[in-house]
C-alpha cells in the first residue's frame, strides 16, 4: 500500500463517531466516509429497515464487505457503525490499513444522547428495559472494544475536543506506508 493510512473512528452508538469523523476530515483535508450512511445510500433504505426487512446477519455482511473495500483505499477518515469492528476479522482488516481509534463513554451519557433515538434497531422498544439493554450491550461489547489499540474517553469532552485529540494522536503515529 502507498499513501496516507486511513483514520478509522469506532465505538459504541452515541459516542459521536460521525460528528468527530467529519471534523477530523475537515481539519486534515481528507475524504470522510460514514459507513452507515454509505450502506443506507447503497441499499436505498435506512438501517432500521435493513434490519427488519433483511435481518441483522445481512447488515453485518454488508459491514464486513465494506470494511474490506475501505481497507483497499488510502487517505480516508472513516466513521464505523458501533458494531462494525466487533468481529475481530473486521478490526484486523481495518487496522492493517489504518489507525483505529475507539471512542469510550459512560452509559449514563450515552443514554442522554441516544435513549430516545428512533433509528437504533439494537436498542429495540422505547420502554423501561431500554437502558438495561444499552448497558448490557455495552458490557457485551467491551472485550471487542478492548482489542482496539487506541482509545479516547469522550464522556466529558465536546466533539471539537475529541477531534483535536484524534488529530494529535494521528500526528504522533506514522500515517504513511510505502
Ligand atoms: C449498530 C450501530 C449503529 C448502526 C446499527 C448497528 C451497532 O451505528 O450501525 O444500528 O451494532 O452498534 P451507530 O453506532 O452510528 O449508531
Amino acid at each position: 500500500m502507498t499513501g496516507a493510512r486511513n483514520i478509522v473512528i469506532t465505538g459504541f452508538m452515541g459516542t459521536g463517531k460521525s460528528t468527530v469523523g467529519r471534523l477530523v476530515a475537515a481539519e486534515l483535508e481528507r475524504e470522510f466516509v460514514d459507513m452507515d450512511s454509505l450502506i443506507e445510500a447503497r441499499e436505498r433504505r435506512p438501517i432500521s429497515r435493513i434490519f427488519t426487512e433483511a435481518g441483522e446477519p445481512y447488515f453485518r455482511r454488508l459491514e464486513a464487505d465494506l470494511c474490506r473495500e475501505l481497507a483497499e483505499r488510502t487517505g480516508l477518515v472513516v466513521a464505523t457503525g458501533g458494531g462494525a469492528l466487533v468481529p475481530h476479522s473486521n478490526l484486523q482488516v481495518m487496522a492493517c490499513a489504518g489507525l483505529v481509534i475507539c471512542l469510550d463513554c459512560e452509559p449514563e451519557i450515552l443514554w442522554r444522547r441516544i435513549g430516545h433515538s428512533d433509528d437504533r434497531p439494537l436498542l429495540a422498544a422505547k420502554d423501561a428495559t431500554r437502558f438495561t439493554r444499552l448497558a448490557a450491550l455495552l458490557v457485551e461489547r467491551q472485550p471487542a472494544y478492548a482489542r482496539i489499540q487506541h482509545h479516547i474517553d469522550v464522556t466529558h469532552l465536546e466533539p471539537e475536543d475529541v477531534a483535536a485529540r484524534v488529530c494529535e494522536l494521528a500526528s504522533r503515529l506514522p500515517l504513511t506506508e510505502d
